[in-house]
């Protein structure tokens, strides 16, 4: 079981924050905003004199927040073809657990989101990645390229769209590469949407929208960072296949239910999606836009525009980027303070890719954003000269 990359760091930036340095957190996407206060309103509104077992696969009431909450995207599926699920963490783990048999597998394109990797561990499943690069943006490679990958295990192909670490969206030629994939070889195409609502300069396609592919499709959800309630952990497993709906029952049988009342919680915002997500979103398309102009006077630093999310999975003119985080932490500060990074060797299955790339989140506010991509140039070129010269 491997450890979370994202959070390896994090013990030494506590240890750094002991001592007095102020942290700017750029490893991980935890959005910084405010909750809605009617998320609170109906947790402090509950009255049921006991806290029960929600059903296992959902509050009716909860459920038909969901159904209505896709239509808004124009996506439908009715209350019989979703599950809902401890965050989208489980959705995945359960997708990969009802399309799998021991040591099957599943196809990934990395960078990945480096917790898929954990998924597969609990679910005993092989991940095998397709790599993208950064030189043309962490687009997908060539159905033929793809194909090489499938071998007679092979069971799904997951992807995450927009990505996450990337903020790559993924075109409808692309998406037509997976679902002719899916098409000739019977694979299942799990779609995880937890990001669906950031995109700044290009549509997201559904795979909704390729209905020869209908019960093939899983699609993943999850409410954490477009309504900035990661810690309610509601998430949702959808598909048209009856047969997949059937067996994730069942695993959402054996571990009962989802909180009850956080998925009441969710009711007012799946309802009324829109008004939630639009000014998160405008905020971090001005974050994204920062990030890249400050990364632009950065020398050495290669980067690609990310098209949705709120990542960026950047190079550094260094050998090893998880040599340069950890001494950033511990070791440099500038006018007492530093910054946290994730290396991205993590959301790389293949060992000794990405050695010299690193995962932004922007979290922060913009002046903080600022801040910390200054106080990254200087660090540079402080350990350009200590260790690479
Ligand atoms: C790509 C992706 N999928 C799924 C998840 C899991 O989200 P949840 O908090 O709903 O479990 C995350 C969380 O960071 C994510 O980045």
């Amino acid at each position: 079981m491997p450890g979370s990359p994202i959070r390896k760091l994090a013990s030494l930036a506590e240890d750094r924050k002991k001592a007095g340095i102020h942290v700017y957190h750029l490893n991980i996407g935890q959005p910084d905003l405010p909750t809605a206060p009617e998320v609170f309103e109906v947790i402090r509104a509950f009255s049921e004199k006991t806290i029960a077992y929600a059903p296992s696969n959902g509050i009716p009431l909860s459920l038909t927040a969901w159904k209505h909450y896709l239509e808004h995207f124009g996506i439908h599926f009715d209350e019989t073809e979703l599950i809902i699920t401890t965050g989208g963490s489980e959705a995945i783990i359960f997708a990969m657990c009802a399309v799998c048999d021991t040591d099957d597998e599943i196809i990934v394109f990395e960078p990945t989101y480096a917790n898929y990797n954990g998924f597969a561990g609990v679910a005993n499943v092989k991940v095998c990645a397709v790599p993208t690069f950064i030189e043309n943006g962490f687009h997908l490679p060539s159905e033929k390229e793809i194909e090489s990958y499938i071998t007679n295990r092979t069971r799904a192909i997951l992807f995450c769209n927009p990505s996450n670490p990337t903020g790559t969206i993924y075109s409808r030629d692309e998406l037509q590469r997976l679902v002719n994939l899916s098409q000739k070889y019977g694979l299942f195409l799990l779609s995880d949407d937890a990001y669906r609502e950031f995109a700044y300069d290009a549509e997201i396609i559904s795979l909704e929208d390729f209905p020869e592919i209908h019960d093939r499709i899983i699609l993943l959800d999850s409410c954490s960072k477009r309504f900035n309630v990661c810690g309610v952990r509601i998430g949702l497993l959808a598909s048209h296949s009856k047969d997949v709906i059937a067996s994730v029952l069942k695993f959402s049988q054996a571990r009962l239910s989802v909180a009850t009342i956080e998925q009441l919680a969710m009711v007012p915002l799946l309802e009324n999606p829109k008004a939630y997500t639009q000014p998160l979103v405008e905020e971090f398309r001005k974050r994204r836009d920062v990030v890249c102009e400050e990364l632009k006077s950065i020398p050495g630093v290669t980067f690609y525009k990310p098209e949705g999310a709120f990542y960026i999975t950047i190079g550094l003119p260094v050998n090893d980027s998880e040599h340069f985080s950890k001494w950033l932490i511990e070791e440099y500060e500038d006018d007492r303070e530093t910054v946290l990074l994730a290396p991205a060797q993590g959301f790389y299955a293949t060992k000794g890719k990405g050695m010299n790339e690193v995962r932004l989140a922007f979290m922060l506010k913009i002046d903080d954003l600022k801040r910390s991509l200054a106080i990254l140039k200087k660090a540079l070129e402080v350990y350009q000269h200590n260790f690479l010269k």
